[in-house]
């Protein structure tokens, strides 16, 4: 018998499951043996990366140009990134300030090791993206939960902002936004740049749902403030979430400190994932066209949760989710979203994965998978919620603007 201290997992590491992970085990797991799913819990989209991209992966394969790139990745991949930014936005990148990194998460290691110290204060909206907050935590980085309303489109301000007691030394946006969709406006995102520009409050803009947009297409970040670090991937726009790739448009403070922590951390991002990249480019219209396809479903599904009473669903601008208020059916939405995989085969995901003090009253559904699903996902959640509505939810007015 040895009598050393049992090991046991660092502090660091004691965050927050990914919850949607989780219920995406639970539904496989249903699947396994046999029982239909139908999925609305996961933000994947369907098809697949575009043709373009994987003849180019397999091109590269072919050429047995797969060793590592440098750490920002292929040069030429870098440069079409910087173009993008003239293409999509009117704004002037240099390539020197684009870093291919492994998607958007790996991108958010980088961008958060590169600009926040230990002990350092970064706010968070919630609802939001749970990672963000999750891996700021195990970085020794003080979250600073900024709790949203619809008031604000679910969305930070400098008023929301002003409330926090203390200093704010960073904060995270997402417009479009997970689990909302809901987007700032140019003038407010405008706004919120020049408030913490003047505070010295760095911003790290999660782009990745720049593209897949209902109304106004996305304004970046840049277009407002140069000290801003930018996040974006090749999975949600592009379709390629397997392939593990996305990148970082850096304020130029930071591209030597990121260069660094990139060569340690990751050596570079997959190869043959960066040569599909450059091919996914040139499938723009093939993309533009699944976003067609993203609106039409979310039509479906809109009308499916009005036909059943549920209103108050956040004004989904863009991304492909719906978040919705089911608080006059439950104050447990994890056991809802249970009773609903077991009864109907639906999988969504609760919203207590979002936004931990509310979320218990919202579950997030998903567009993203192939129409016939969502289309039959939204028949039978409707049923289910309709059969189990109280009496005084189906009086109910609309509260939701849509
Ligand atoms: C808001 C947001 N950011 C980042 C990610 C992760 O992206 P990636 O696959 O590029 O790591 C996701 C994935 O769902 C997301 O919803």
């Amino acid at each position: 018998m040895s009598d050393r201290p049992p090991f046991t997992p660092s502090r660091r590491s004691r965050i927050a499951p990914f919850i949607v992970m989780e219920v995406l085990a639970a539904a496989n797991a249903r699947a396994a043996v046999g029982a239909d799913v139908l999925h609305l819990e996961v933000g994947e989209p369907a098809g697949g990366a575009p043709a373009a991209a994987v003849e180019a992966a397999t091109a590269a394969l072919a050429q047995g140009g797969c060793g590592y790139t440098e750490a920002f990745g292929l040069p030429a991949l870098r440069a079409r990134i910087a173009a993008h930014y003239g293409d999509s936005y009117g704004l002037g990148v240099e390539p020197e300030r684009v870093a291919v990194t492994v998607g958007a998460s790996g991108a958010f290691i980088l961008a958060f090791l590169a600009a926040f110290d230990p002990g350092a204060r970064v706010a968070v909206a919630e609802p939001g993206y749970p990672v963000y907050r999750n891996i700021l935590a195990a970085l020794g980085v003080e979250v600073v939960p900024l709790p949203t309303t619809l008031a604000t489109r679910f969305q930070p301000t400098p008023e929301l902002l002003e409330r926090v007691a203390g200093p704010i030394d960073g904060l995270v946006l997402a417009s479009p936004s997970n689990p909302t969709g809901t987007m700032l406006p140019s003038a407010e995102l405008a706004r919120l740049a020049h408030w913490c520009r003047r505070r010295g409050i760095r911003i790290v803009a999660d782009e990745i749902y720049h593209g897949i947009t209902y109304g106004e297409p996305a304004e970046s970040i840049l277009a407002f403030c140069r000290d801003a670090v930018v996040v974006n991937s090749f999975s949600k726009y592009f379709c390629m979430t397997g392939w593990r790739l996305g990148w970082l448009v850096l304020p130029e403070d930071l591209v030597a400190a990121t260069r660094r922590l990139a060569q340690n951390l990751f050596i570079a991002a997959p190869t043959v994932a960066q040569h599909a990249a450059l091919g996914a480019f040139t499938a723009l219209p093939e993309l533009e066209r699944r976003i067609d396809r993203y609106r039409a479903d979310r039509a479906v599904l809109l009308d499916a949760l009005r036909g059943c009473g549920l209103t108050r669903v956040a004004p989904a601008d863009g991304a492909f989710y719906l978040y919705v208020d089911v608080g006059h059916l439950t104050d447990d939405s994890v056991q809802l979203c249970k009773e609903l995989l077991e009864d109907t085969g639906v999988a969504v995901t609760p919203g207590v994965d979002f936004d931990p003090a509310r979320g218990h009253r919202y579950v997030r559904l998903s567009f993203a998978g192939p129409s016939d699903e969502v289309a039959r996902a939204a028949e039978r959640l409707a049923g289910w919620v309709a059969s189990r509505r109280p009496a005084e939810a189906a009086a109910a007015p609309a509260a939701l603007a849509h």
